[in-house]
């Protein structure tokens, strides 16, 4: 009998990423959550042969009915759909930030998840979670506003606090998507100097590394080892490549054939002028944590794909497979 794989975050990216990996598997069949089962993305799995069902995070009685015999959960929240929701500058207190706000509803999203999961624990082998660290416990008190990444630990925390997902529950943690530089028009997007040469904005120094990865096609093959291999309580951290700013800006430059102009590093400060409302907050601290702590937190035990035999695609790799064209101005 084959076994049911159920996936939140379906329409998105790392989502995707693990329909790809299952739909390729025999063995299991596969049903997907998402707000709008009438989306052009929610009909293309569909076309594919997966069951498409309505659910919200907010609603856990629709993750109940959604995860019904699951015998494989991956739990995705999305702080960026919260701050982007309108309503949600509304339902804030006056005075808080609504990154702070996020905080709150993501991680009433991710335990939303682990009490749906907990009420199919009679089918459930494994309920797998993509978290961050908890920058304020990994720094020592040095990050407490690093909301984006802090609600997902917490909401971890809760997963590991219920009974009935004892033996059951495991993380993987995304690194930072290749894409941020190539492919989704942000302002560290490299730019063409009047003298043809590339330049790229970054956060911090040049030369330090900081943990990238394929997410779209790397995540789901992490998450298929964490439910089909390894114990349960594995922490996975699914990094695929370590750069520096400047590696990047070179990799980018030499594959796509253009010229390496070079690297303006800014600050905290700089990076939240340049993306307001709180993007740039969590983008630079992000950054600036994993610079002094590691990306990844430093809970004992966390694991890398190399130690799970998982291969991951470099940053060389993904830049030779694609042509930034927009990137480029082409
Ligand atoms: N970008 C990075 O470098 C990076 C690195 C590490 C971690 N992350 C984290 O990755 C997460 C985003 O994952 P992603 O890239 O896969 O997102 P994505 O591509 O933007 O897709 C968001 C997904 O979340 C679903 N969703 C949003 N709100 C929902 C709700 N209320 N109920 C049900 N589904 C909901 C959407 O489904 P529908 O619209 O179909 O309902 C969609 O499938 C963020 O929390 C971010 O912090 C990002």
């Amino acid at each position: 009998m084959s076994k049911l794989v159920v996936i939140t975050g379906i329409t998105g990216v790392q989502g995707s990423s693990v329909a790809d990996t299952f739909l390729q598997s025999p063995g299991y069949t596969l049903r997907g959550v998402t707000r709008n089962p009438e989306s052009d993305a929610a009909k293309a799995w569909a076309a594919k042969g997966v069951e498409i069902v309505k659910g919200d995070l907010d609603d856990v009685k629709s993750l109940e009915r959604a995860f019904q015999g699951a015998s494989v959960i991956f739990g995705v929240t999305d702080f960026w759909t919260i701050w982007k929701d309108p309503r949600n500058s509304e339902l804030k207190a006056p005075d808080q930030e609504l990154v702070a706000y996020c905080y709150e509803v993501e991680l009433r999203h991710g335990k939303n998840i682990a009490d749906a999961a907990a009420s199919t624990a009679a089918t459930l082998e494994r309920y797998i979670f993509s978290s961050m660290a908890d920058a304020t416990k990994s720094s020592g008190g040095k990050y407490t506003k690093l909301y984006h990444m802090d609600s997902k630990a917490h909401a971890a925390t809760y997963a590991q606090s219920l009974p009935a997902l004892k033996g059951k529950f495991s993380q993987v943690q995304a690194p930072v998507y290749f894409q941020v530089g190539t492919e989704w028009g942000l302002p560290i997007t490299p730019q063409k100097q009047a003298d043809g040469t590339y330049r790229m904005k970054g956060v911090g120094p040049g030369h330090k590394p900081i943990p990238f990865g394929n997410v779209r096609t790397d995540l789901g093959p992490c998450v298929k080892v964490l439910a089909e291999q390894a114990p349960p309580n594995t922490n996975l951290f699914a990094v695929g490549d370590y750069l520096s700013w400047t590696d990047y800006l070179r990799i980018f430059c030499e594959t796509q054939g253009v010229k390496y102009g070079g690297y303006d590093g800014m600050s905290y400060d700089e990076v939240n002028a340049l993306l307001p409302g709180g993007l740039g907050h969590e983008f630079g601290l992000n950054v600036l944590f994993a610079f002094d702590f590691g990306y990844e937190g430093n809970e004992p035990g966390i694991v890398g794909p190399g130690d799970l035999g998982i291969r991951m695609t470099s940053f060389r790799e993904y830049c030779e497979k694609n042509r930034f064209s927009a990137a480029l101005g082409e």
